[in-house]
């Protein structure tokens, strides 16, 4: 026998039927029945049934497993039984229980349902579950599956600051920070310096922190959310819609190979994720707008689409689609405004399909440095706030395009949550910093 522990997925993965072995994590689960009590182990890896006879082991080892609380934990060695009944095909017949750390009684999530602002306020206690499990999975794999995608194709990963002093994405969601004897902000996207960066490394992109001090309680924004962004020189529109469905529709197949699994848990079918290739369907802002006239809407040409816009649309597709040349008026200023028709941008959404709309944000950027000032000007903000990022259409200036994807936003079409909150570990919402 192996002194040292084995992972559960290694069990669950076969091959090791009637092979000793020792195994260590949480208590996940417990009923006991007749002389037998079913011991479901987790630990972090997988989830395994551990089996414990009353005539196989000694009484004390057989009391200790009626004491033992859930959530303790425990190291088990036993013997490796395929067993179809058993969720995963496996169980250990358990011949050793040792208790590491016997857990308080109570933990306080308990088999019943639980409101949402309970399971919020013991979130450190609720990420154990198998629900969370499974979300947190999904989201490392897209991540992974999204640098590897980036390595692939040449981008070099670029970081720009948290603490920023002009908004790039409008004042009212700026949060303001105490920077010693002045007025600092959190960032809300790096683009700006990313424009910076391209002149030094090409085809850059992040994963990072934005922040957007959302006053709105929706289902759709988090205060603190993770953005996956990226920047690219010598682009235009077009461009940079082909490399969003090209990453998008990677990290797509990737998971459904990888994460088949966690996702059938959650109730999403891979085939929904393999549906995704490009290329994707692209609307105009203009068509858009028409579709929302003939079902009924009353909706202004020159607003932003809103969620309930949003969600009439995205309920038409059953895979990510585009909306491009949204108005001047609905865009920030660094979007380019379209040479053949000036009261556009040069501008593309990316929708997630089935109602959940707006996953990304980008297009064409302005490289003309009179077209930058006037657009600044307009937009009522002041030049010397942006003295440095209107230096760069000075030197070098280049035709450039880049987006930013909510990575919630996607981790929440991708696993059918609900609400956004879900698709990270401890979420920030209007109403919540804690834990
Ligand atoms: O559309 P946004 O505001 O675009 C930008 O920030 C650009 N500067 C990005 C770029 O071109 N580099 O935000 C981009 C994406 C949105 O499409 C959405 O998915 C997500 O960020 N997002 C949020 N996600 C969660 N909570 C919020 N409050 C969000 N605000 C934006
Ligand atoms: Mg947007």
């Amino acid at each position: 026998m192996s002194e040292s522990f084995l992972e559960v997925s290694r069990i669950l993965s076969g091959g090791l039927e009637g092979e000793k072995v020792k195994v260590r994590g949480w208590l996940h689960n417990k009923r006991s029945s007749g002389g037998i009590h079913f011991l479901i182990l987790r630990d972090g890896t997988g989830i395994i049934q551990c089996t414990m006879k009353r005539d196989k082991v000694d009484r004390r080892q057989f009391e200790l497993a009626k004491d033992v609380t859930l959530e303790s934990s425990i190291e088990l060695t036993g013997t490796v039984r395929r067993d179809e009944r058993a969720p995963g095909g496996y169980e250990i017949a358990v011949e050793e229980l040792k208790v590491v750390h016997m857990a308080e009684e109570g933990f306080p999530i308990a088999k019943k349902y639980h409101g949402p602002e309970f399971l919020l306020d013991h979130r450190h206690l609720w990420i154990r579950s198998r629900k969370m499990q499974n979300i947190l999975r999904v989201r490392a794999k897209f991540l992974e599956a999204a640098r590897e995608w980036f390595k692939l194709n040449g981008y070099t990963e670029f970081h720009s600051p948290i603490l920023i002093t002009a908004a790039c994405e409008g004042g009212a969601t700026l949060f303001p920070v105490k920077y010693f004897n002045r007025e600092a902000y959190l960032t809300q996207s790096w683009q700006l310096y990313a424009e910076a960066a391209i002149a030094s490394l090409g085809k850059i992109y992040t994963i990072a922190p934005s922040f957007r001090a959302e006053k709105s309680r929706t289902r759709r924004h988090l205060t603190e959310y993770w953005h996956l962004e990226v920047e690219i020189p010598w682009c235009g529109l077009n461009g940079v819609m082909k490399v969003e469905e090209e990453l998008l529709s990677y990290v797509c197949r990737r998971l459904a190979s990888e994460a088949s699994r966690e996702l059938r848990d959650l109730g999403r079918d891979v085939k929904d994720l393999l549906r995704v290739e490009p290329p994707f369907e692209r609307l105009t802002y203009d068509e858009a707008v028409e579709i929302l006239h003939e079902d009924g809407f009353d909706f202004e040409w020159g607003k932003d689409l809103g969620r309930v816009e949003e969600r009439h649309l995205a309920l038409k597709f059953d895979k990510p689609f585009f909306i491009t040349h949204y108005p001047r008026s609905a865009k920030a200023f660094y979007h380019k405004p379209d040479p053949n028709r000036p009261e556009v941008t040069l501008s593309v959404d990316l929708m997630a399909p089935e109602g959940y709309g707006e996953i990304t944000g980008g297009g064409e950027r302005i490289d003309d440095l009179d077209e930058l000032l006037k657009r600044i000007k307009e937009n009522g903000l002041n030049p010397e706030d942006y003295k440095w990022y209107i230096d760069l259409r000075r030197y070098g200036s280049v035709p450039h395009a880049g987006f930013g994807l909510g990575v919630e936003r996607t981790i929440s079409w991708i696993c059918k949550l609900d609400h956004i909150r879900d698709a990270i570990a401890f979420p920030r919402l209007i109403n919540r910093v804690y834990p």
